[in-house]
C-alpha cells in the first residue's frame, strides 16, 4: 500500500483476498460504512466493517497463549499483511503476550518487540523457535524432583504438594540454567509454557480449579474459592502438561510458518524498555508498527501475574513501579505523547503506525480522539481509523454457571504515515 489515499480506497472497497477468505472462513461482508470524527477542526474519515474474524480457529495455535487484554492475531494480520512485504521489520512497543512479532515472524517479517514487563519476552522469545515435543520430553525427563525444597511461599491452596514439589524443582533448574548462561530454546520453551500452566480452570493447569495464570487470584481468594467450591488441589502431572501444551502450540503450524519464525528469530530485538525510550532502535528502520497502549488504570499487568512473576523470580513490586499506570486522560496523553515522538522517529519514511485503543470507562472515554492530535503533533499524516465491527457469541463457563452472550464487539485503531522522504 503505497499511500493514504490508496489505503482510503481500500479499506472502504473492502474484501477479502483469495487467500485470506480461504482462511478466514468469514460470513458475507457487509458494505463499509464511513463516519466522520472531527477533533480540534481535524475531520478524519472512520471505517467500519468487519474487516477481519475474531473466530480462535482462523489464527495459528501458537498464538494461544494468555495475557490480559491482549489483541486477537488476526488485528496485526490484517495490518501486516496489508502495509508491508517480506523482510520490513515490524514492531511493537507494548508487546504484552507478543501477538505482534509473533504474527510478523509466521508471515516472513523481521520483528522487534518491546514491553517493560520482562514477562512480555518470557512468553515472546522462545515461540520464535520452536522445539519439538520430544526435545521437550527429553528435557524433562531429564529432571529429577528434589523433596527438600521449600517454598519461601505457601501456595498450597493452589497445588497438590506433589505437584508444587514438582514445579519448585523445574523453577529451580530454569533459574540456574539462566543464571549459569546454559540457558537454551528448549529450557526457553519450557519456561514459557510452564509460565502459562500456573493456573487455570482446567485440568490442563497445574493447579485447582481458579481464575487463568494472567489473572491469579491472592492465595486468600483461592481459599475461599476452594472453601465455597468443596475442592482440593488435585495432582498434576507437570511434565506430563507441558509437554501435552507443546503439542497444543504447535498443532496448527506449518513447515513454511516454523522456517519464517527461525529466520526471525536470527535478528529478532527484544527490549525491556520504557516505550518512550528505545534507543536501541535504529531511526527510520520500522516499516510498521502495530499495537495496543496501557489504558489508563484498567488493567493491573504486574499483580495480576503475580504467580507468573514468583514462578520466574521476577520482582512485582519493580515491574509495578515501572508499567505506566495513569488515573487521568491528560496524564495518559503526555505519556503517549512522548511514546509518539519516539515512534516518529523510529518508523521509516513512508512507514506506518496503527494504533488500538480499547473501549475505556464503557465507551465513555474515546482514546481515538486523543491519539489522533498526538500523531498529528509529532508529524504523522493521519491515514484514518478502522473499526472492525464483529457478531460474536461467546460461551464461558464462570463458576460453573454457564454464560452465553452474543452481541458486537469493536477494536478501533487509529492509522498514521510517516510521510515519504522528498
Ligand atoms: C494492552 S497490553 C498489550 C497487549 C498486546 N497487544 C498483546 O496482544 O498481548 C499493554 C502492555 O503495555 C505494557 N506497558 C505498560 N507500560 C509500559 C511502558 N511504559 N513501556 C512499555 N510497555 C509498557 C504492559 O506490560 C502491557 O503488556
Amino acid at each position: 500500500m503505497n499511500d493514504v489515499s490508496a489505503l482510503a480506497e481500500y479499506l472502504l472497497n473492502f474484501s477479502l483476498p483469495a487467500d485470506e477468505s480461504r482462511r478466514m472462513a468469514q460470513s458475507p461482508l457487509k458494505k463499509t460504512r464511513v463516519e466522520i470524527l472531527t477533533v480540534d477542526g481535524i475531520a478524519l474519515d472512520c471505517y467500519i466493517n468487519e474487516y477481519w474474524t475474531a473466530r480462535q480457529r482462523q489464527s495459528s495455535s501458537i498464538q494461544e497463549i494468555s495475557y490480559r487484554a491482549c489483541f486477537k492475531p488476526q488485528l496485526p494480520r490484517f495490518f501486516i499483511r496489508l502495509l508491508t512485504k517480506p523482510g520490513d521489520i515490524v514492531y511493537d512497543p507494548f508487546a504484552g503476550r507478543g501477538t505482534t512479532p509473533i504474527e510478523a515472524a509466521i508471515m516472513g517479517r523481521e520483528v522487534a518487540a518491546n514491553d517493560i514487563n520482562p514477562l512480555s519476552k518470557i512468553l515472546t522469545e522462545p515461540r520464535l523457535a520452536p522445539p519439538t515435543p520430544e526435545e521437550v520430553d527429553i528435557r524433562l525427563a531429564s529432571l529429577t524432583s528434589d523433596p527438600s525444597l521449600k517454598n519461601e511461599i505457601d501456595l498450597s491452596m493452589f497445588y497438590h504438594p506433589q505437584t508444587e514439589m514438582e514445579l519448585l524443582t523445574l523453577r529451580r533448574y530454569l533459574q540456574e540454567e539462566r543464571n549459569t548462561g546454559r540457558e537454551d530454546r528448549v529450557d526457553r520453551w519450557i519456561r514459557m509454557v510452564a509460565t502459562n500452566r500456573l493456573t487455570g480452570h482446567s485440568k490442563g493447569f497445574f493447579s485447582v480449579y481458579t481464575l487463568p495464570p494472567n489473572q491469579a487470584v491472592s492465595p486468600e481468594s483461592q481459599v475461599k474459592i476452594n472453601r465455597r467450591l468443596n475442592q482440593f488441589p488435585e495432582y498434576r502431572d507437570v511434565k506430563q502438561l507441558i509437554v501435552k501444551k507443546t503439542r497444543q502450540l504447535l498443532r496448527r503450524i506449518t513447515n513454511s510458518e516454523r522456517n519464517n519464525l527461525l529466520r526471525a528469530s536470527e535478528k529478532a530485538l527484544f527490549l525491556e524498555n520504557d516505550a518512550a525510550a528505545t534507543g536501541a532502535i535504529t531511526s527510520d528502520s520500522i516499516s510498521l508498527t502495530v499495537t495496543s497502549p496501557p489504558f489508563l488504570d484498567i488493567v493491573r499487568y504486574a499483580r495480576d501475574n503475580w504467580l507468573r512473576c514468583w514462578f520466574n523470580c521476577l520482582n512485582i513490586s519493580d515491574i509495578e513501579n515501572k508499567i505506566t499506570v495513569t488515573r487521568t486522560l491528560e496524564e495518559w496523553e503526555r505519556k503517549m505523547a512522548a511514546v509518539f515522538r519516539e515512534l516518529y522517529r523510529i518508523t521509516r519514511p513512508g512507514g506506518w503506525v496503527a494504533f488500538e485503543v480499547g473501549e475505556v470507562r464503557k465507551g465513555r472515554i474515546e482514546l481515538e480522539k486523543s491519539v489522533l492530535p498526538l500523531g498529528l503533533q509529532c508529524g504523522f499524516e493521519a491515514a484514518g481509523i478502522l473499526i472492525n465491527d464483529q457478531r460474536f457469541t461467546k460461551t464461558s463457563n464462570i463458576w460453573g454457571v454457564a454464560n452465553n452472550r452474543s452481541g458486537t464487539n469493536s477494536n478501533r485503531i487509529v492509522l498514521f504515515r510517516k510521510p515519504p522522504a522528498s
